[in-house]
């Protein structure tokens, strides 16, 4: 297909988006290249973001589990397990390297090139590499999206103390005191692993509640559990300074809708308020392309910009900022390209919350559904009556489904349980395929599993669970 093009697709940006569109396009015969300014393949999810965090969050629960007696109920006595968080995050820094380099051996057997530099267009089919200017037939914009700052606090990573995601994978040492700004996913799951090493969490959150856009229970519930855990969350409050001394920050926090001011000192700060859409130093005018008013390339249903040739996918481009998200949207990017159908159904990507319990959902929240106008049934059992879970002693969470009342369709579920992120797959294939609640609910579940608490969340939309 190359014509007179050095190639028949570029994608700028190796993430997930970008290295699985570059994968599937040379799969489907198309001589492909990779243009990733970063020095290793892999994007922020498996260099800054979900790998290492998801390698902290689990060797920081093993820690809290050996270290706070957790397990003596269960007759394992451990005296004396102690942090060693150098090893800890040795270990991290390999799992990272395994993973990005294991994309590296799949461009080579996929006979994909990494061009190594900064992207940046000269035209719609011209892009400068680096030194190097590269022609394609088709461009995929995978640039990611990077930290969104907060003015009057200045993150620095390297002084450890006001850092973003990044510097709280890196911290030399744990924390007395950190407070967290911003009570969503990063804040959670970061805030999540210092607490477990030792660290007093205070989660400064701007609105009434964590974790906005998920379901209101879960949002209440998930806080609650998260106190329990040693939390402290002060919501409704926004962060309007932050002065660095030595090795203490001192933030200045106002109630969110005005009122009296007052400090918080800490000695670690995350900035964890959301992030942006990556595309300063792309030169997109040179492609005819502009940013919507958020920053974010607009895309069709084909992936495509208003540029013919020109494709976005990913953090780059509207909807959730998830790895999964942008995975899906590489393959169909890819697929429509090769001149095939590629297909992601926007309405159904999950999300999921690594903490303890995990929080997962899928579909609608109940906020939406009853928006919507849509007559709405809910079916909700809780872990304490789920055989397994209680043998576990793991009993925190529920499972919730709404499905409409009329057709019975699942619209939406949400669940709060450590085995939540798996469990959350079996509501998805159902959904995709039309799934009513009484499908679930008449599926046989392997027993005793944590999953049959979606089968009896879905006989309870129809009012008929057994074990509650
Ligand atoms: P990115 O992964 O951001 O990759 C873009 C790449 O493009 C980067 O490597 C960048 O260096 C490169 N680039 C940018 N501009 C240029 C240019 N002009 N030229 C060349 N290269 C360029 N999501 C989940 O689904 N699950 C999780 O558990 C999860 N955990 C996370 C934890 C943290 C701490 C963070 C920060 C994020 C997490 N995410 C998670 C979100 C996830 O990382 C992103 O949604 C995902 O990486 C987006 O993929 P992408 O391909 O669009 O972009
Ligand atoms: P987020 O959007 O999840 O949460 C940001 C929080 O900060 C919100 O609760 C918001 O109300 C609050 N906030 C905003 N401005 C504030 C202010 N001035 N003061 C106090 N609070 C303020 O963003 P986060 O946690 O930074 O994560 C960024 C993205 O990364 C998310 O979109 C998420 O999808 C992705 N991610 C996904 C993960 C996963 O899938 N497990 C893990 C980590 C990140």
């Amino acid at each position: 297909m190359t014509d007179n093009f050095d190639y028949d697709v570029l994608v700028i940006g190796s993430g997930p988006g970008g290295y699985v569109a570059a994968i599937r396009a040379a799969q489907l015969g198309l001589k492909t290249a990779c243009a990733e300014s970063r020095e290793t393949l892999g994007g922020t999810c498996l260099n800054v973001g979900c790998i290492p965090s998801k390698a902290l969050l689990h060797a920081s629960e093993i820690y809290e589990e050996a270290h706070s007696g957790a397990l003596e109920k269960f007759g394992v006595k451990l005296t004396g397990a102690k942090l060693d968080l150098k090893q800890m995050m040795a270990e991290k820094t390999k799992a990272v390297g395994e993973l990005t380099g294991g994309i590296e051996f799949l461009f080579k057997k996929n006979k994909v090139d990494w061009l190594k530099g900064h992207g940046s267009f000269e035209s719609a089919n011209t892009v400068k590499v680096g030194d190097k200017t590269v022609t394609a037939k088709n461009i995929i914009i995978a640039t990611g999206s990077s930290v969104t700052p907060l003015p009057g606090v200045d993150i620095d990573n390297s002084k450890h103390i006001v850092v973003d995601s990044t510097g709280a994978l890196e911290l030399p040492k744990v924390p007395k005191h950190m407070v967290v700004i911003g009570g969503g996913v990063i804040g959670l799951e970061l805030g999540s692993v210092w607490r477990r090493l030792g660290a007093e969490v205070t989660v400064v959150e701007f609105l009434d509640k964590i974790l906005p856009g998920m379901d209101g229970d879960v949002r209440k519930d998930s806080a609650r559990i998260f106190k329990k855990q040693g939390f402290k969350i002060q919501a409704s409050t926004k962060v309007t300074g932050c002065t660095v001394k030595g090795k203490k920050a001192t933030l200045t926090v106002e109630p969110a809708k005005g009122g009296d001011a007052s400090t918080i000192e800490a000695d670690a700060v995350l900035v964890a308020i959301g992030r942006k859409p990556n595309t300063d130093g792309l030169a997109l005018d040179k492609a005819g392309i502009t940013a919507n008013d958020r920053g974010q390339i607009e895309v069709g249903h084909d992936f495509q910009t208003n540029v013919p040739g020109v494709y976005a996918i990913g953090d780059v481009t509207p909807g959730p900022m998830l790895a999964h998200k942008a995975e899906d949207e590489g393959v169909a990017a890819a697929e429509f390209i090769a001149g095939q159908q590629g297909i992601v159904n926007h309405d159904l990507i999950p999300g999921v919350v690594y903490t303890h319990p995990e929080i997962a959902n899928i579909g609608k929240t109940e906020e939406e559904v009853k928006e919507s106008g849509i007559d709405y049934k809910v079916g909700k059992f809780p872990f304490a009556g789920n055989s397994r879970a209680k043998t576990n002693r793991d009993t925190d969470g529920y499972v919730k489904i709404i499905a409409d009342a009329k057709t019975d369709r699942v619209l939406g579920a949400h669940i709060i349980s450590s085995l939540a992120g798996t469990m959350i797959a079996q509501v998805v294939q159902a959904m995709e395929f039309g799934a009513t609640s009484e499908d679930i609910a008449y599926t046989c579940h392997a027993h005793p599993t944590h999953s049959e608490a979606i089968k009896e969340a879905a006989m309870g939309v129809q009012g008929k669970p057994i074990h509650i």
